[in-house]
């Protein structure tokens, strides 16, 4: 079969001998992951269509108002991971606490934990603009056939076993990492497959595009007021580009396939920044890292951080390996 033609459930079966753990298990899990991003890309689709939009009246944890399909998409993913009894934990950007599944069953022996945001980048949604779902998985750490824990969850991002999104975009592809490179498959809507289109993605060493809502220039730390100089300066292949979605996984998509860098820094008036260290920020490092690029806070790679709480929320650089040196430079210097 020619890989031009290769599909995600090809790949996923072809691939499954090389992962460390060979149950199964993971390849079943990305398989309910690619059948809930197809619903939830139906639905993403038809939003200008039908009367689902705005707030739904709750509040999130993080005290932000939610859009029906956020919660929408919060429910599909977890009842298609819970039906099909796949993991035996969810944690989500939505749920205030994480979601046990018959851990306490003896039959029920699934190892992983998925965390995930639902719905990336929602404020997008009512404005046609691309949005995501980003997901994260880890082996459990507490033994098999007993309630999962918050250990479980709060596992540093060097943990993962696999990580990815799904961008619902002007084509919807899922892009996927299991620690041996990074793949994306495009949705071919049609016929419901996804297909491998960009197979080992990878960032440019160098790139020229910046990333970063500069509304808040004013409120952010020296070093990255700096780092956005520099990117401004002319010299060199400077100026850089600037060019800022709001959402995460449609800046960070661009970044890795033209070169560049996203930035949430932390700012005098969020001293941590906006993005989860566990549902953001430790899936897109684990994937920069396994395309070539880098994820850090400004000191401290992001993988390697200890997570203290379910939804802690820590300053993000990530990208082109060379810019985030760079803007590290800047951010050391600084102090
Ligand atoms: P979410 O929709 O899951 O809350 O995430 C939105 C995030 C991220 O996707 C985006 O890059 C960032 O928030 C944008 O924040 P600002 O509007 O503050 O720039
Ligand atoms: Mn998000
Ligand atoms: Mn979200």
């Amino acid at each position: 079969m020619s890989q031009r033609n290769q599909t995600l459930g090809e790949f996923i079966i072809e691939n499954q001998a090389s992962f460390k753990y060979t149950s199964g298990e993971l390849s079943r899990l990305i398989n309910s992951i690619r059948l809930a991003a197809k619903v939830v890309n139906h639905e993403v689709n038809k939003a200008g269509l039908v009367d689902i939009l705005g707030a739904a009246g709750d509040t999130n944890v993080q005290g932000e108002d939610q859009q029906k399909l956020d919660v929408y998409a919060n429910e599909k993913f977890i009842q298609t991971m819970t039906n099909r009894n796949i993991v035996c934990g969810i944690a989500s950007e939505e749920e205030d606490d994480f979601i046990t599944i018959n851990s306490q069953d003896e039959n029920h022996q699934n190892k992983y934990v998925v965390l995930i945001d639902p719905l990336d980048g929602s404020s997008n949604i009512d404005v046609n603009v691309s949005v995501g779902t980003i997901f994260s998985v880890y082996r459990r750490v507490t033994p098999v056939g007993t309630p999962v824990g918050l250990e479980d969850f709060l596992q540093k991002g060097i943990n993962q076993v696999a990580a990815g999104y799904i961008i619902y975009g002007t084509s919807t592809m899922l892009v996927y990492t299991t620690g041996d490179g990074v793949n994306g498959f495009t949705l071919n809507p049609a016929i419901g497959s996804y297909y491998l289109s960009h197979p080992n993605m990878q960032f440019p060493e160098d790139g020229r595009i910046y990333s970063v809502n500069e509304g808040n220039y004013i409120h952010f730390p020296q070093g990255i007021k700096d780092y956005i100089k520099y990117c401004q300066m002319e010299e060199g292949d400077r100026p850089y580009t600037s060019r800022y979605i709001g959402s995460l996984v449609s800046d960070f998509h661009r970044n890795m396939i033209k070169g560049g860098i996203y930035m949430y820094p932390k700012s005098s008036k969020a001293s941590n920044g906006k993005l989860r260290l566990l549902y953001e920020c430790n899936p897109m490092a684990f994937l920069a890292e396994q395309a070539n690029g880098k994820a850090s806070d400004g000191f401290t790679r992001i993988m390697e951080i200890e997570p203290t709480e379910l939804h802690q929320r820590v300053p993000f650089i990530c990208g082109s390996k060379n810019m985030v040196g760079k803007a590290e430079e800047f951010m050391q210097k600084s102090i």
